[in-house]
C-alpha cells in the first residue's frame, strides 16, 4: 500500500480500517505518524543575513512546502540565478521552485502592501500569480499597520528596520494586534476603526509623533486587505500538517539569526520574535516531532546591521576587505554591514540554544587573498577568560575576542569559484576540492563547533555551493 493509499483511506469510523489492516486503529494511527516526513529547519547562526535565501532557494527543489514562522518584512532574502538578483522580504525563497507552495505562517507579523508589491514584482518579472494557488497566509499572523511604521519609525536606539516589526509584536503582545484571519469581522465594522484609531493616536501622541490616523482611512485600509487577501487566508498550520502526513517535504525558512532572537539575542539590540528553532514548528503550526533536520547558516566570519557589541568587528583593512569583497550592504535597508571575524562563541551559543545537526557555511569565497584569518574561540572580559556569551549588553560591550590565527589562501574570481563548485559537486568531491588551507579552515570551524558542514557557500549564485554529504 502507497503512502497515499494509506492516508486517503483513513476511515470515518476509526475501526472500520481494523480488518483490512489485520491491527487496532490505534496501531493504524500509529504507522501514519511514523510515515511523516521530516521537515527541515534553516536558521540563521549569526546576527543574520548568513545567506538563508540561497540556501531555501537552493533545498526547495527538493521541497513541496517552504514556509515562513516569524518574522516579516525585516528580513531581506537574496537568490541569485545567473544574472538575476531575487530579493524577497515577505515571500518564502521557495517562490523560485514553480512546484514550491508556500506559506507565511502564524508567527509572523507581515505589510500587506509590502506583500502586495512584491507579488506585483514578482508577476512583473514573469513569475505566476500565487495568491490563493500555491501562497497562502495563516489566519493567525498579525498585520502591519501604517500606526506600526509611525511608531517604529521613532526608534533611536536599536537602529531597526523601521518597518512596524517591534510595534506589531507588541500589538500581540499585549492582544490587541489585529490578525488576518479577523479581518472579515472587523473590516467593515465602523465601531472597530473608531476605538483602534482612538489607541493608535493615544500612542503617537504619547511617544511624541506628529502622524496622526484617520478613521475612515483605516477602515479603507483593512476592507482593501481583505479584498485582496481574502483568497489566500487560511489554516495554514493545519495545510502544513496534512501536507506532512502525505510524505511533502516541508521547509521551515527562518528569519533574522539566533543572536537577534527576542529572548536568547543580545538584548536589547534584538528583534522583537523569537528566531530560533524552538519557533519553527510552532510558528508553524505544527508540533516539534516532525523535524528531525536543523541547518544553521553561518558566513565563514561574521556581520552585523544595526546597534549592538560584537566583539570581533574589525575597523581595518580585512575589516574592509570583507566588507568589499562580500558586497556587506543590508538587503532591507541598504545599511552598511558591520564585518569582523568568526565568532565560535557566537555559534557556540546559536548551537546550544537550536542543536544544528549541521552547518551551511557560506561567504568562504570571500575570506579569499588575505593572508590569515582569525577565529575567535573565547573572549575576555574585564581580565577573565571567557568561552559562553554574557546576557548583557554592557558585559558582551567589554568583552575582547581572543583569537587563533591559520592560513589564508588564494582570492578567485566568482567564475572561478563557480567552476569550483560545479566540479564538486559533478564528481561529489564536497570540501576536498577547495584550496588544502580552504579546507583546513572549515574543518577548523568543524572541530571548534562540533557540527559537520552540509554545504559550503562560494559565490552569490545558485550553483556556487558545494555539497559536503
Ligand atoms: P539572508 O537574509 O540570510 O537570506 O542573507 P542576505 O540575502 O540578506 O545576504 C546574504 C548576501 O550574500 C546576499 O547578497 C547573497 O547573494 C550573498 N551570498 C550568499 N551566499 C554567498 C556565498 O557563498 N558567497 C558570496 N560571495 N555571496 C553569498
Ligand atoms: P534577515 O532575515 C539582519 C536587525 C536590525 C536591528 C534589529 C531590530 O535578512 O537575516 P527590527 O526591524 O527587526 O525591529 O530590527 O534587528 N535585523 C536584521 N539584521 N538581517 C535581518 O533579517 C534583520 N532583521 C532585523 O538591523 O538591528
Ligand atoms: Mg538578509
Amino acid at each position: 500500500m502507497t503512502v497515499y493509499e494509506l492516508v486517503f483511506n483513513i476511515p470515518s469510523d476509526p475501526h472500520a480500517n481494523d480488518e483490512v489492516k489485520g491491527h487496532s486503529s490505534r496501531a493504524f494511527l500509529t504507522d501514519l505518524h511514523l510515515i511523516d516526513m521530516p521537515a527541515t529547519v534553516i536558521l540563521g547562526a549569526q546576527w543574520g543575513d548568513e545567506g538563508k535565501g540561497k540556501l531555501v532557494d537552493r533545498l526547495a527543489e527538493q521541497a513541496s512546502w517552504v514556509a515562513r514562522f516569524q518574522g516579516g518584512n525585516n528580513a531581506g532574502h537574496t537568490v541569485v540565478i545567473g544574472d538575476r538578483v531575487l530579493k524577497f522580504h515577505l515571500l518564502p525563497s521557495g517562490i523560485t521552485r514553480q512546484e514550491c507552495s508556500l506559506i507565511l505562517g502564524d508567527g509572523m507579523v507581515i505589510d500587506p502592501w509590502v506583500l502586495h508589491s512584491e507579488l506585483e514584482n514578482w508577476i512583473e518579472t514573469g513569475g505566476d500569480d500565487p495568491k490563493g494557488n500555491r501562497l497562502f497566509v495563516s489566519e493567525r499572523a498579525h498585520i502591519i499597520l501604517p500606526y506600526h511604521r509611525a511608531m517604529d519609525s521613532l526608534d533611536k536606539t536599536i537602529g531597526t528596520t523601521g518597518r512596524g516589526i517591534g510595534p506589531a509584536y507588541s500589538d500581540k503582545i499585549n492582544r490587541i494586534g489585529l490578525r488576518f484571519g479577523d479581518l472579515a469581522e472587523i473590516a467593515y465594522d465602523a465601531s472597530w476603526a473608531q476605538s483602534a484609531t482612538e489607541r493608535m493616536n493615544r500612542s503617537l501622541e504619547a511617544a511624541g509623533s506628529d502622524v496622526r490616523i484617520e478613521v475612515e482611512s483605516l477602515q479603507e485600509e483593512v476592507q482593501w486587505i481583505h479584498g485582496i487577501y481574502e483568497s489566500s487566508i487560511a489554516n495554514t498550520g493545519l495545510m502544513l500538517d496534512n501536507a506532512l502526513k502525505l510524505n511533502e517535504h516541508v521547509i521551515l525558512e527562518g528569519a533574522q539569526g539566533c543572536l537577534l532572537d527576542i529572548d536568547q539575542g543580545t538584548f536589547p539590540f534584538v528583534t522583537s520574535s523569537v528566531t530560533s528553532r524552538g519557533n519553527a514548528t510552532h510558528g508553524a503550526g505544527i508540533h516539534p516531532g516532525h523535524v528531525t533536520d536543523v541547518i544553521g547558516i553561518t558566513k565563514a566570519y561574521i556581520t552585523r546591521v544595526g546597534n549592538g557589541a560584537m566583539p570581533t568587528e574589525l575597523e581595518d583593512a580585512a575589516g574592509e576587505h570583507l566588507g568589499t569583497v562580500g558586497h556587506e550592504f543590508g538587503t532591507t535597508t541598504g545599511r552598511k554591514r558591520r564585518c569582523g571575524w568568526f565568532d565560535a562563541v557566537v555559534m557556540r551559543h546559536a548551537h546550544r540554544i537550536n542543536g544544528f545537526t549541521s552547518l551551511a557555511l557560506t561567504k568562504l569565497d570571500v575570506l579569499g587573498g588575505l593572508d590569515e584569518l582569525k577565529i575567535c574561540v573565547a573572549y575576555e572580559l574585564d581580565g577573565a577568560e571567557i568561552t559562553e556569551m554574557p546576557s548583557s549588553a554592557s558585559a558582551l560591550a567589554r568583552c575582547k575576542p581572543i583569537y587563533m590565527t591559520v592560513p589564508g589562501f588564494e582570492s578567485k574570481t566568482l567564475e572561478e569559484w563557480l567552476v569550483v563548485a560545479r566540479h564538486a559537486n559533478e564528481n561529489g568531491l564536497g570540501i576536498t576540492s577547495l584550496p588544502q588551507p580552504a579546507q583546513d579552515y572549515v574543518r577548523q570551524l568543524e572541530s571548534l563547533l562540533g557540527i559537520p558542514c552540509s554545504s559550503v557557500g562560494v559565490g552569490p549564485d545558485r550553483d556556487a555551493t558545494i555539497d559536503c554529504n
